[in-house]
C-alpha cells in the first residue's frame, strides 16, 4: 500500500483546489443524500481573502500517492483566536484504514502551531438514519457532544396562503425594509450592532453550505466563544466578500420608527443565478425589540421577496438550534419540515 501523507493546499491553487474539493462532492450522496450537493465554486463562496483581518481559512489534503482521500478545512476567526471549527471528511471507499485519524491528527497539530486552545466540529445527519460514522469517531478521538441543531427545508415558490396566515403585519411603531447585497447606509450601524448579538460570520460552515444558524441567540456559543466585535466597516467587507464570490443575498429587515434603527434583520443566500437550492442565513431581533413578533414579520417579507426577485428558486434550507422554541415554531407556521439534524462536537486541545 503507499503511503499516506497529508498537505495543506492553496484554494487559489485551481488544480490543487479541484483535487481537494473531489472528497466532500464524492462523499456527499453518501452523508447528506437530503441536500443538494454545493458546486465547487459554492465550496469557496464564503472563503476570507489571504490577510482578511477578520478571518482565515486553511484547507488540508490527505494524499495516497496522487490521489485525494479526505479533505479538511481549519476556520478560524478574529473573535475567538483560540477556537479552531474545521470540517474533515474522507472518501467513503476509503475509511476505516485510518485516513480520517491521521488527518484529524495534522488538523489538531496545525490549531495548536497557530495559537488555538480548542477544536471544534459537527457531524450531520439526514433524518430518520440513527447514527452516523462521524459521531463513533468523534467520541474515540476525545470530543464531547455539544449542542444539537436541526435542518428544516421548505419548498418553494412557500404557499401564498401560508404566508397570509403567518405574517403578523403591520406590527406598531416598526415598518419593513428590504435590499439585496449591500444594506443601505442609514442602516448599516444597526446591522453591525445585529451582527454582534448573532455573530454572522461562517464559522460553522459545514459541508452542506448552510452557512451560520438561525436563531435569536448563538446557540453555538461555549465558553471559549467571544463575542464578536462588528461596526460598519467589518459589514461592508464581508458584503463585498461574498458578492465578489457569487453569492447573492437577499435582506429584509425592520426598522423601530421612534429612532430610526434597524432592530431585526433576516438573510437569503444563493450561490450563482440559477441555482435550484437558496439558503436561509441568520435572523436576529435586537434583544429589546423581542416580543413584537418582528421574527416573524421580517421573515414573511424575505420570502416574498425571494419568490418576486429569484421566482425560479425551488428549496430553502434553515438550521436552528434543537431548542430555539421561537425560531421553530415561526418556520413550522412557514411549512418548514425537519429533514436533518447537526451535533457540535469540541476538545480542549490544550489548557489556556
Ligand atoms: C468520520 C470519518 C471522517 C471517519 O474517517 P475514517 O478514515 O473512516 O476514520 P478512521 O479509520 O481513522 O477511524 C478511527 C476510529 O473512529 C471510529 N469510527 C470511524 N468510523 C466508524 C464507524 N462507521 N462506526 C463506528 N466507529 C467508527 C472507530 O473507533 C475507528 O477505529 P477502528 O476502525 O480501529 O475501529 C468518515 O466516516 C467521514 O468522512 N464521515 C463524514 C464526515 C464526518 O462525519 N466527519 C467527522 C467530523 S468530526
Amino acid at each position: 500500500m503507499q503511503t499516506l501523507t497529508v498537505e495543506a493546499v492553496d484554494p487559489r491553487d485551481d488544480a490543487a483546489f479541484r483535487r481537494w474539493f473531489s472528497v466532500p462532492a464524492v462523499a456527499h450522496p453518501v452523508d447528506q443524500p437530503h441536500l443538494p450537493a454545493q458546486v465547487l465554486s459554492e465550496s469557496l463562496a464564503d472563503a476570507p481573502p489571504p490577510g482578511d483581518p477578520y478571518d482565515r481559512w486553511h484547507h488540508l489534503i490527505a494524499l495516497v500517492g496522487d490521489e485525494g482521500v479526505g479533505a479538511a478545512r481549519i476556520e478560524l476567526t478574529s473573535d475567538s483566536p483560540n477556537l479552531a471549527y474545521f470540517t474533515l471528511v474522507v472518501r467513503p471507499d476509503q475509511r476505516r484504514r485510518g485516513i480520517g485519524s491521521a488527518l484529524l491528527a495534522a488538523v489538531e497539530s496545525w490549531a495548536l502551531g497557530v495559537g488555538c486552545a480548542v477544536a471544534l466540529s459537527e457531524t450531520t445527519r439526514p433524518l430518520p438514519v440513527e447514527t452516523v460514522p462521524g459521531a463513533a469517531f468523534a467520541e474515540q478521538h476525545g470530543y464531547r457532544a455539544g449542542t444539537v441543531s436541526v435542518l428544516r427545508t421548505l419548498d418553494l415558490p412557500a404557499p401564498d396562503q401560508h404566508l397570509t396566515a403567518a405574517d403578523p403585519g403591520p406590527v406598531p411603531g416598526y415598518r419593513v425594509v428590504t435590499w439585496t447585497d449591500r444594506c443601505p447606509e442609514e442602516l448599516l450601524e444597526g446591522r453591525a450592532a445585529l451582527n454582534a448579538e448573532l455573530g454572522e460570520i461562517p464559522i460553522k460552515g459545514g459541508w452542506a453550505g448552510g452557512t451560520g444558524p438561525e436563531s435569536s441567540d448563538d446557540p453555538a456559543a461555549g465558553p471559549h466563544r467571544q463575542p464578536e466585535v462588528w461596526d460598519g466597516d467589518r459589514v461592508r467587507a464581508y458584503e463585498d466578500r461574498l458578492i465578489s464570490h457569487g453569492r447573492r443575498a437577499l435582506c429584509a429587515g425592520a426598522v423601530h420608527e421612534g429612532t430610526g434603527e434597524l432592530v431585526a434583520v433576516t438573510v437569503i443566500a444563493r450561490h450563482g443565478a440559477g441555482r435550484p437550492h437558496v439558503h436561509q442565513w441568520g435572523t436576529t431581533v435586537a434583544r429589546k425589540h423581542r416580543g413584537h413578533r418582528l421574527g416573524m414579520l421580517v421573515k414573511v417579507a424575505n420570502l416574498r421577496q425571494l419568490a418576486s426577485t429569484w421566482p425560479d428558486a425551488r428549496q430553502i434550507s434553515s438550521w436552528n438550534g434543537a431548542t430555539n422554541a421561537s425560531m421553530i415554531a415561526i418556520n413550522t407556521a412557514l411549512g418548514y419540515r425537519a429533514v436533518g439534524d447537526g451535533t457540535d462536537w469540541g476538545k480542549v486541545l490544550r489548557s489556556s
